[in-house]
């Protein structure tokens, strides 16, 4: 299936010049939806996957369906101050700002190999800060899953020596 006409560009949103790639058309749609899903499934199911973890907030929509497919557990990774118990913290620079990602300090058992997913690789800042988290807890970062990539951004390069799944490129 080719998943990218399930894509709606967004010309000048959320500020001049940006062309924001909306997956809100994929997941609307069920059998893209679940192609998608299942191709994550399928990569994460060679690895071994004993949790898996997203950032908010589309990380979630990537990676709870997920988890249920492979009978695993979901971690949510969230900004500051959301989480109610105590948490571990990174700062990380944004595609437009800057912000900290926080996950449960319990979220993770030391050696468990985690699927992260999200439903966009841009600049990286995201995920690298999301493995700075799952390796600070002691998980092993078994795979990385997202939608698209941006690859004139090169977020690729930021996660270099990551094993990297993306279902679209642009
Ligand atoms: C977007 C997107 C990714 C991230 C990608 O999330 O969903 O998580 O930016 O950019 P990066 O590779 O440059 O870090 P955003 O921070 O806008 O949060 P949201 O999903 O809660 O809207």
């Amino acid at each position: 299936m080719d998943l990218k006409q399930f894509i709606t560009i967004v010309e000048d949103w959320p500020k001049p010049g940006i062309k924001f790639k909306d997956i809100t058309t994929l997941m609307d749609n069920g059998p893209a939806y679940k192609y998608a899903t299942d191709q994550i499934v399928e990569y994460a199911s060679k690895r071994q996957i004993d949790l898996v973890v997203g950032p908010e907030a589309r990380g979630f929509i990537i990676g709870c369906p997920v988890a249920y497919s492979l009978g695993v557990g979901f971690a949510p990774v969230r900004k500051e101050g959301k989480l109610p118990r105590e948490t571990i913290k990174v700062q990380y620079g944004l595609e437009y700002g800057k912000d900290v990602l926080t996950i449960h300090k319990d979220a993770i058992k030391p050696g468990q190999r985690v699927l992260i997913t999200d439903d966009l690789l841009a600049t990286g800042g995201t995920i690298d800060a999301t493995i700075k988290l799952v390796e600070g807890l002691g998980g092993v970062v078994a795979g990385i899953a997202f939608l698209i990539e941006l690859s004139y951004l090169d977020g690729r390069n930021k996660l270099d020596g990551y094993d990297i799944l993306t279902l679209m490129k642009y």
